[in-house]
């Protein structure tokens, strides 16, 4: 018998989500900021797919747009799991708590994500409560069960979180994602507040936790010298658009569009590492409510032409990657070896 390929376990089409925001001191203007325009994604099971892009890109509306913590403007997302194929952006009720215990997020601040007043059985303990999935002795059990995967101790099931490091408090938003059980989790920046020493236990405890429970990763991060380590394929953003997704290897070493180009030369390349400070793209950032005509990219284009000033480029596959650039073929744009430390 010939097996059918599996269908992706997330598929993302034409996602928007528009913002309403005001500008202006003197006469004040209602604008559109376009934070996710029109993005087009599909995510396998078991796989880490890296999101990179500068601040205010739209890493985190995408994320939030695909678990829901965010309705999308437009688009659709659909989830093929064992249950069959869900219309994510259709879900209402009980249909959509049931997705979202699926579909979990870790967030960057285990500073502010976690609550002062809760210990950590009640921290990790709440998702299963809320969900009314157990309580008394089954919730503690779970609990142990669960933050002794990540890395904790018995001893820490009553404390409070100010009494913890900024790992520790990392592997408890960790642990609270994981309790659900959830096949997908988005995890946003998780290891950007954290000192430079630490970050690599916590990332190298999600690729643990990945194979133990065949988790799909959404990777958010603003530095590509995070990204890289984790993930399987890494997709680009820039003003709310992908502009370039591929398999990590080729990405990192062959980068075909000018954007991506920017963001590797910024990866540190000897023993002075990345220190959680963000790397910065020469050139004004991009007004999402004023986006020019043609690329996006054109105003801090060094390869622009006219062409880019009158035409958007679609987003086309170009030898293994997705890359939206007119001159994609053309281009030998400089990479980096990919290396995994
Ligand atoms: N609730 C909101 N209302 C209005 N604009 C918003 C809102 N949330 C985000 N934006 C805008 O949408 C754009 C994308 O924001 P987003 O937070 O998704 O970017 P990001 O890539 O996650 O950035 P960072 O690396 O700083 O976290 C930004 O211009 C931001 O100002
Ligand atoms: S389309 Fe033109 S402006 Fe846009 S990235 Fe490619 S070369 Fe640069
Ligand atoms: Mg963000």
């Amino acid at each position: 018998m010939v097996n059918q390929p599996q269908p992706p376990l997330l598929e993302i089409q034409n996602l928007k989500k528009y913002f309403s925001a005001q500008r202006g001191f003197i006469r004040r203007q209602l604008v559109t900021v376009k934070a996710v325009d029109d993005v087009n994604l599909q995510v396998q099971a078991g796989e880490t797919l890296g999101i990179v892009g500068e601040s205010g890109s739209g890493k985190t509306t995408l994320g939030r747009c695909i678990t829901r913590l965010y309705e999308p403007t437009g688009g659709k997302v659909y989830l093929n799991d064992a249950g069959g194929r869900i219309s994510v952006t259709e879900l209402e009720g009980e249909d959509l708590k049931r997705f979202r215990r699926k579909a979990q997020t870790i967030f960057q601040d285990p500073y502010s994500s976690l609550n002062p007043r809760m210990n950590v059985l009640q921290t990790v303990g709440e998702p299963l409560l809320v969900n009314k999935l157990a309580k008394g002795k089954e919730l503690e059990e779970r609990v142990t069960e669960t933050i002794l995967q990540v890395g904790l101790r018995v001893e820490h099931l009553q404390r409070y979180p100010h009494s913890f490091s900024g790992g520790q408090r990392q592997r408890i938003g960790i642990a609270r994602a994981l309790v659900l059980q959830p096949e997908v989790i988005v995890a946003d920046e998780p290891v950007s507040a954290l000192d430079v020493s630490i970050q690599a236990q916590v990332l190298n405890l999600l690729i643990d936790l990945q194979q133990k429970y065949r988790l799909t990763y959404l990777f958010i991060s603003h530095a590509m010298s995070v990204v890289r380590y984790i993930s399987d394929r890494i997709a680009v953003m820039y003003a709310g658009k992908l502009v370039e997704l591929g398999p990590k290897t080729e990405l990192l070493e062959y980068p075909r569009h000018p954007y991506t180009e920017v963001l590797l030369a910024a990866v540190p390349r000897t023993a002075q590492r990345h220190r959680g400070k963000r790397n910065v793209t020469p050139g004004e950032p991009p007004d999402l409510a004023n986006l020019p005509k043609g690329c996006v990219f054109v105003p801090r284009c060094k390869y622009a032409q006219d062409i880019c000033r009158a035409q958007a480029p679609e987003l086309r596959q170009v030898g293994t990657n997705l890359v939206s650039c007119h001159f994609a073929e053309s281009l030998h744009l400089q990479g980096i070896k990919f290396e995994t430390t």
